[in-house]
């Protein structure tokens, strides 16, 4: 019998305060709607100094962890998926596991492409259990970024930040991953990238989300004819496959590219048959995104755009309104990094998914933010990112303190 393997339990973090994005579309002169329905965002999280990738990844952890039934000395590997380290060659992910104080023995390492860097410490992680080198111990993937492309750009209500931390496992609570069966596509270009020593990404924003739809037609061309070769979904004339997936979660930047995402993976499909895309063909598109897709962009609309973590923030997101409807259910996973890396894969929902994610309390976790005005919001934007945090006495986990000696310093 082949193992079943995946994400057992999951432990988001988001910082304590955000923007309402009508607010800040106000402050820059643009209509409202363009933020909130252009793009699908209501609110932007902000990241204080003391909350940094690191700060960030070890409170996911520490509640995927507690969320988890796993012993911690189960535990034989570490991997921190981001973009936004805090130094050139100690990783995210020593900090977390120095400050988790997780067992010695393990594995520890960062892995790095934009925000699919999350998705190759999953896939790392799932291969690695289903090679058996795991000899039964279990995987922590942390996926941290704190996004931003600074203040008056037209990336700025793109920004966001937060952490999801996932146990990989055998016999997963939440989700088991299709092993095997995923489509990947890659390609040299300058779509976003953060040269050394810049706080804030370089974009070429239009052709970003050029480059991100080509990408998933041809990383979904690739799952398809794998899931087909093994049997998970039918090959079927004239009907769209993907809808044999009961949702599909996006890497989500904004939420707005999420439906963009889908109806490309539905014009690949109708490409395949020789069929044009027609105004009808958008229509059922839209009727199939709202569906397939909207239920998982909940938190995303409200936290922004958290890079390696967006993906599995949207999962989140799906899991804690329907995965009790959803258990048994195949989905759709598409991982998008600049520059530009992807995958699409696929999973089945856990029959344990409603009880493990409602430990999650994510809508309380949303519920405890401060809402900030813009100009709080631009004054902490302003901050030199070393700054000790002067007031984060009530926050709730671990955060950044200060530099000692060049050695980054955390307290919880
Ligand atoms: P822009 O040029 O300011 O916006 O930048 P726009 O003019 O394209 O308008 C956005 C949408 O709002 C449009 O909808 C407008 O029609 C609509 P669309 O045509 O796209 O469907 N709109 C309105 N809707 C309602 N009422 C109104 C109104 N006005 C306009 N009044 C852009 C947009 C996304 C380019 C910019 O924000 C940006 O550069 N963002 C950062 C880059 C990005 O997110 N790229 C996504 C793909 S790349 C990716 O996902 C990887 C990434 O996560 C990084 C990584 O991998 O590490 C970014």
């Amino acid at each position: 019998m082949t193992m079943k393997i995946g994400i057992d339990a999951l432990g988001v973090a988001i910082p304590r305060r955000y923007v309402d994005m009508v607010e800040l579309a106000r402050a820059r002169g643009i209509e409202p709607g363009k933020y909130v329905e252009g793009l699908g965002a209501r609110e932007m999280a902000v990241a204080e100094p003391g909350e940094d990738t690191v700060a960030l990844a070890a409170r996911a952890a520490s509640r995927a962890l507690a969320a988890s039934e796993i012993d911690r000395s189960n535990l034989g590997m570490l991997i921190v998926g981001t973009e936004t380290g805090v130094d050139h060659s100690k990783p995210v992910a020593s900090f977390v596991h120095g400050l988790l104080d997780l067992p010695r023995t393990m594995r520890v390492y960062d892995t790095q492409h934009a925000c699919y860097g999350g998705t190759a410490g999953l896939m790392a992680a799932v291969e690695w259990i289903a090679s058996g080198s795991a000899a039964g111990r279990s995987a922590l993937v942390v996926c941290s970024d704190i996004a931003r492309y600074g203040v008056g750009t037209a990336g700025e209500p793109t920004q966001g930040a937060g952490a999801v931390a996932m146990v990989v496992s055998a016999n997963p609570a939440l989700l088991e991953i299709d092993v095997g069966v995923s489509g990947a596509a890659s390609a040299h270009v300058h779509d976003f990238w953060r040269p050394l020593g810049m706080r804030e990404a370089q974009v070429d924003g239009h052709y970003s989300v050029q480059c991100y739809l080509d990408a998933v037609s041809t990383a979904y061309r690739g799952w398809k004819a794998r899931a087909i070769e093994r049997g998970l979904v039918r090959a079927t004339v004239g009907e769209q496959v993907s809808e044999q997936l009961a949702r599909v979660c996006y890497h989500v930047p904004f939420c707005k590219m999420a439906r963009k995402a889908h109806l490309q993976v539905r014009k690949s499909e109708l490409e395949d048959a020789g069929t044009a895309w027609d105004a009808a063909a958008d229509q059922v598109g839209l009727a199939s995104f709202r569906t397939q897709v909207e239920p998982s962009l909940g938190l995303c609309a409200r936290v922004g755009n958290v890079y390696t973590g967006s993906l599995y923030l949207g999962l989140a997101g799906l899991l804690s309104t329907q995965a009790g409807e959803l258990a048994g259910a195949r989905i759709g996973m598409f991982s998008y990094g600049s520059g530009c890396t992807s995958e699409f894969f696929s999973g089945v929902v856990g029959k344990g998914a409603a009880a493990r994610i409602a430990a999650a309390k994510l809508g309380d976790m949303l519920d405890a933010r401060e809402r900030i005005s813009v100009a709080e919001y631009e004054r902490i934007m302003a901050m030199p990112p070393s700054t000790p945090p002067a007031d984060m006495a009530a926050s709730d986990g671990f955060r950044f303190v200060g530099v000692t000696n060049h050695q980054r310093q955390y307290a919880k």
